[in-house]
């Protein structure tokens, strides 16, 4: 890969065993180009959640990186997405965020477009079109595959890539304990949106494992909730990572304290999660992480806090700019009441104001604009925190570790450099065979 006369070697950009990775990576506009090919037109992204496609025409407008693209309940039930654009001369084709409806039609020409993506009328089609014109041929492009976990919906733009549940990995063990919940769960919204100016992967990099920010960062927070939320002693939590980089930091027995403190009303509408309501044959491994507050994320853009109740995506908008969509992860068995209060105290800590969200997206941004400087912009960063203590775990899915550590991290540029480095699937299933000895 070339960029201005330079060359760059994709294999120096991640040393996945040392856990370094080239700044390169967080400001280089071949290299995000090479992101949008072969990561995020690669991996499964995240679309929708199925509570907000409850009935047949629902729909919601998303992104996959940049790419716009409608996600709608068909009249079968299933769900399909599409390219929001219209098969004419390009124009967006839906210009709201969601809705219902049976069909979408193009504010510039009038081209109409039927909920399965046939495109089904064309203005004065019999009068001026003539003969050779097919409307077979001109349907809406469509993401070719669509999959729904524990009602998270996910598409991939890659039809060799491995089903959702594969891919979520050793990771999926654990999204089960925070989505089999009595009567399940489900995302609130409308979303919050916001611009930050930094690079993608610096959120999704926060949120997959880095507890080690929590005491300087968000110490003045702490200090003001007047107690110490976050052990750093080994053996009060955990962390994993998986072979397609997805992964989370669990602070043991500790699901609701924080949001207790910012949020107390809570306290007595939300049932608790207690050890004891945990099946005996679950195990401790499970009841430990049912009863835990943690962060995790679904590589490559896609973050959630379990206790503190916020899901977040993170779509690129260059190389040093996101947009910021949040929604508020409600269990159904709520009352109405309940959620609402929930949304509220979500705002407080992770909104777009929220006491902890703007700590945090102060030093993504700090961490990007460096970046401007022609010596800054060079070197390497690390993420050897923990290295060499990683584990296997007979009790826990993964490459695991204590709570606060890099491994996680370390896990997720692992991949990361698996996918850019590789020219297909067939490749990246290759190149991550040995995942686990590169991360040990
Ligand atoms: S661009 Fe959509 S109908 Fe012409
Ligand atoms: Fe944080």
């Amino acid at each position: 890969m070339s960029r201005g006369g330079f060359v760059v070697n994709i294999a120096d950009l991640v040393d996945a065993e040392a856990g370094t990775q080239n700044r390169r990576i967080f400001w280089d506009r071949d290299v995000y180009e090479l992101e949008l090919e072969r990561v995020f037109g690669r991996c499964w992204l995240f679309l929708a959640h199925e509570s907000q496609l409850a009935k047949a025409g629902d729909y919601v407008v998303t992104k996959m990186a940049e790419d716009e693209v409608i996600v709608w309940r068909q009249e079968d039930g299933s769900i399909k997405a599409f390219l929001n654009q219209c098969r004419h001369r390009g124009m967006r084709l839906c210009q709201a965020e969601a809705g219902n409806a049976r069909s979408h039609a193009c504010i510039y020409h009038g081209w109409q477009f039927a909920a399965d993506g046939s495109l089904k009328t064309v203005p004065l089609e019999q009068s001026v079109y003539g003969p050779r014109f097919d409307k077979r041929q001109w349907g809406l492009r469509e993401v070719p595959r669509v999959e729904s976990y524990k009602g998270f919906v996910f598409g991939c733009m890659d039809p060799d890539a491995p089903t959702l549940p594969d891919y979520l990995g050793d990771e999926k063990w654990y999204i089960d304990i925070w989505t089999d919940i009595p009567g399940g769960i489900e995302l609130l919204g409308p979303p919050a949106r916001s611009i930050v100016h930094t690079n993608w992967k610096l959120p999704p990099e926060g949120f997959v494992g880095d507890v080690y920010h929590l005491g300087m960062t968000h110490g003045s927070i702490l200090k003001v909730l007047g107690a110490p939320v976050v052990d750093f002693k080994s053996g009060m939590g955990m962390q994993a990572t998986s072979r397609y980089g997805s992964g989370h930091a669990a602070q043991f027995s500790h699901h609701s304290s924080m949001r207790d403190q910012i949020s107390p009303e809570l306290a007595d509408m939300v049932p608790p999660r207690r050890v004891e309501d945990v099946a005996p044959e679950k195990g401790e491994a499970y009841a430990n992480l049912y009863t835990s507050m943690w962060d995790g994320t679904i590589f490559p853009n896609c973050s959630y806090l379990i206790g503190l109740n916020v899901f977040k995506v993170w779509h690129p908008i260059g190389p040093d700019k996101i947009e910021v969509v949040s929604w508020v992860i409600a269990e159904k068995r709520m009352s109405e009441e309940a959620k609402r209060r929930m949304k509220i105290s979500v705002n407080r800590t992770f909104g777009m104001a929220g006491i902890l969200e703007g700590d945090d997206m102060d030093n993504f941004e700090h961490s990007t604009q460096p970046n401007q400087g022609y010596f800054t912009r060079q070197g390497t960063l690390n993420a050897q925190l923990g290295h060499g203590l990683a584990r296997l775990d007979p009790d826990y899915p993964g490459v695991v570790s204590d709570m606060v550590s890099e491994l996680s991290i370390r896990g997720y540029y692992r991949f990361y450099a698996d996918c850019l480095k590789s020219k297909n699937w067939q490749e990246i299933q290759h190149n991550s065979e040995n995942w686990k000895e590169q991360l040990l």
